[in-house]
C-alpha cells in the first residue's frame, strides 16, 4: 500500500475517534447529564481546521484525478465532492454553536444535539463512502507522480492535534484520547 494511501486511512481512523468522543458527550446530554462543551469545542474546531482544511481539500485533487483516468467514477466524486462542502458548512454551524453555549449566549441544548448527531452521521457515511470505493480505486489509478502533484499543488497545513506540531489549545483533548486509549486497553485486557 502506498504511503499516501495509508496516511488517508490513518487520518479517518483518527477522525472516527473524535466522532466516537462527540457521540458520547451528545449520549450524556441525551442522558440528562452535563456534557463538556469545551471538548466538544476543540473536536470541532480541530475537524473545521484540519479536515476541512487539509484532508477534504487534498481528497478533491485525488477525486478530480480518478475522475480523468475513469470517467464512470462522476456519480460518486460528484457526490463525494459536494458532501465535503456540506460537512464544512455543518461543521462551522456546529462549532459556532458549541462556542454561544460556552460563552453562555445560548442554552437550547437542541441548537448542538440535532445538528451534531447529523453532522456525525453524514461523516461517518462520507468516510464508508470513500473507504469502500474510492481509497481502493485511488490505490489502482494514482501513481506516485500523481501523489506528488497533489501534494504540491495543495497548500499543506499541519495537524494540529496528531502531528508533529502540536497546538497548546488541544492538550485537554489530547489528554482525552490518552485516557480512552488506556481506559479502552484495560478493558481488553480484562476481558480476555
Ligand atoms: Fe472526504
Ligand atoms: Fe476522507
Amino acid at each position: 500500500m502506498s504511503d499516501s494511501i495509508a496516511l488517508w486511512q490513518g487520518e479517518h481512523v483518527n477522525f472516527a475517534m473524535l466522532l466516537d468522543l462527540l457521540e458520547d458527550q451528545l449520549d450524556l446530554f441525551h442522558e440528562g447529564k452535563k456534557p463538556d462543551y469545551e471538548m466538544m469545542l476543540d473536536i470541532m474546531f480541530y475537524m473545521t481546521h484540519y479536515p476541512d482544511l487539509l484532508h477534504h481539500p487534498r481528497e478533491d485533487l485525488a477525486l478530480a484525478r480518478i475522475l480523468e483516468l475513469d470517467t464512470n467514477s462522476r456519480p460518486i466524486v460528484d457526490d463525494l465532492i459536494e458532501q465535503h462542502l456540506r460537512l464544512k458548512d455543518f461543521g462551522d454551524a456546529l462549532v459556532r454553536s458549541l462556542q454561544n453555549i460556552v460563552n453562555g449566549s445560548i442554552t437550547a441544548r437542541s441548537r448542538v444535539e440535532v445538528p451534531g448527531r447529523a453532522y456525525i452521521a453524514e461523516f461517518r457515511s462520507h468516510m464508508l463512502k470513500e473507504e469502500s470505493v474510492i481509497l481502493p480505486l485511488a490505490a489502482k489509478l494514482l501513481s506516485e507522480a500523481d501523489w506528488v502533484a497533489i501534494g504540491a499543488a495543495i497548500r499543506h497545513v499541519e495537524d494540529p492535534l496528531f502531528g508533529l506540531k502540536r497546538e497548546e489549545r488541544y492538550a485537554t483533548l489530547r489528554e482525552q484520547i490518552a485516557r480512552e486509549a488506556r481506559a479502552s486497553k484495560a478493558r481488553g485486557l480484562t476481558s480476555t
